[in-house]
């Protein structure tokens, strides 16, 4: 097991009703900048669940950050929470809404211009401003851990940043709130979370039991419940497991002392640049076929993952391999998740543009090993036409 320094200072509140206890997290007398989405908080009513439960906090409130949240949108926030002395932001909302905030918290206390954030992957953040969440979308992690990932639409980019000083000071999961979640986003909750366990699971052998072990429980459980979740989507105890598994997945505890992968992030990126396709769509394309490209390196991982995950033990190496791929990508398309390219209106002139927004934003050296280059990256990118 590599060395590793583990802390996630988050609070998490989890359960039925937790919204209420909003009043104690947030400090009195706090200015708070309520930041959410498109409409969803309100038709749902986790908006108002918010007002009743700060009614003695001031609060001020910022609506439309985007799917894909947009540079230009949070910048607009950052002016707001000048205007207004604002003291504490409160992202309602999903992952798009969570990024959102994380960036603005930094880009509040940051004298530079903004874009460095982004740029220089969030080494230039010495501080940001405190923000809770309440999550509504069980999918990206981002309730619980410091990463965020920004969209400059004129410049098509789609940039992660992350820092210490962007973890959230607590976040709310109530379950319930996730009953109104379309289909299609509970599928895109499930791929999203299985591939950042797959990330953090499926590179090498590091002799770390406890992970790989967590690892394999979170993916059975997705597994198992991912499409039960569309069959029965008021089944609260279903839906607790989903989210708390979510979170496990991308909070640090999985990640802590192995190697990580990435690659399939980091080109399913450069799709939704591209086309604004879905990120955990891109994912479910990207994932299958940079498995069965990367068998040679991931050879070892690829077997426990079909015996331990898929339960797949007959037959030759590369049976089991090709077996656990197929499974792999028989689960998202059972979710509702197209797994190819071509599902996505992306054909080959288009793999060119991926690749070479890869170059330009220095992602030439990926994977667990830095061994995808852009021309393992188009290789992967032409199998999955
Ligand atoms: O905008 P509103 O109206 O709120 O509607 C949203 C949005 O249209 C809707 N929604 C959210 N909660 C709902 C709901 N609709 C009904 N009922 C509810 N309870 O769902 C739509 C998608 O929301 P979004 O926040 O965009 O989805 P998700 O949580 O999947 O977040 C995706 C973003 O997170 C980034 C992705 O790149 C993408 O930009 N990621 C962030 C990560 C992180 N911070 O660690 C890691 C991930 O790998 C990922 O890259
Ligand atoms: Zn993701």
């Amino acid at each position: 097991m590599n060395n590793f320094d583990f802390r996630n200072p988050t609070h998490i509140l989890f359960g039925k009703g937790r919204i209420a206890d909003l009043k104690d997290q947030v400090p009195a007398g706090a200015k708070v900048l309520i930041i959410y989405g498109g409409g969803s908080a309100e038709r749902t009513g986790v908006l108002a669940q918010v007002h009743e439960a700060l009614a003695d906090h001031t609060l001020v409130e910022f609506g439309g950050i985007e799917p894909n949240p947009r540079f230009e949108t949070a910048l607009k926030a950052v002016e707001l929470i000048g205007e207004e002395d604002i003291t504490f932001l409160l992202a309602v909302g999903g992952g798009s809404v969570i990024d959102a905030t994380k960036f603005i918290a930094a880009a509040a206390l940051y004298d530079g211009d903004a874009w460095d954030i982004l740029t220089l992957r969030g080494s230039v953040v010495t501080d940001a401003m405190p923000f809770g969440t309440v999550l509504t979308l069980p999918a990206t992690g981002s309730e619980m851990n410091p990463a965020s990932v920004i969209t400059h639409a004129e410049k098509g980019a789609k940039l992660p940043f992350m820092s210490a000083h962007c973890y959230p000071v607590f976040s709310v999961l109530d379950p319930e709130v996730t009953y109104s979640l379309p289909p299609r986003q509970i599928a895109n909750g499930v791929a999203d979370a299985f591939v950042h366990i797959i990330e953090q699971y499926l590179t090498y052998p590091a002799a770390a039991r406890v992970q790989d072990g967590f690892a394999e429980t979170l993916l059975r459980t997705l597994i198992e419940l991912g499409p039960k979740a569309l069959e029965t989507p008021k089944d609260y105890d279903i839906r607790a497991n989903l989210m708390w598994t979510a979170t496990l997945a991308l909070n640090g505890l999985i990640g802590a002392g192995v190697p990580q992968d990435w690659a399939s992030h980091m080109i399913g990126h450069e799709i939704t640049a591209l086309n604004d396709t879905d990120h955990a769509r891109t994912l479910a394309v990207v994932l299958p076929s940079l498995m069965h490209d990367q068998r040679g390196p991931k050879r070892e991982k690829l077997l426990q993952y079909a015996a331990n995950v898929w339960d797949i033990r007959e037959g030759s190496d590369d049976d089991r391999i090709d077996a656990a791929i197929k499974a792999t990508r028989g689960f998202f398309e059972a979710m509702g998740i197209k797994t190819r390219l071509g599902d996505y209106d992306i054909a080959a002139p288009e793999i060119d543009r991926i690749v070479n927004a890869l170059k330009d934003h220095g992602l030439t050296a990926l994977g667990e090993h830095a061994a995808i280059a852009p021309d393992d990256a188009r290789r992967i990118l032409e199998a999955a036409l």
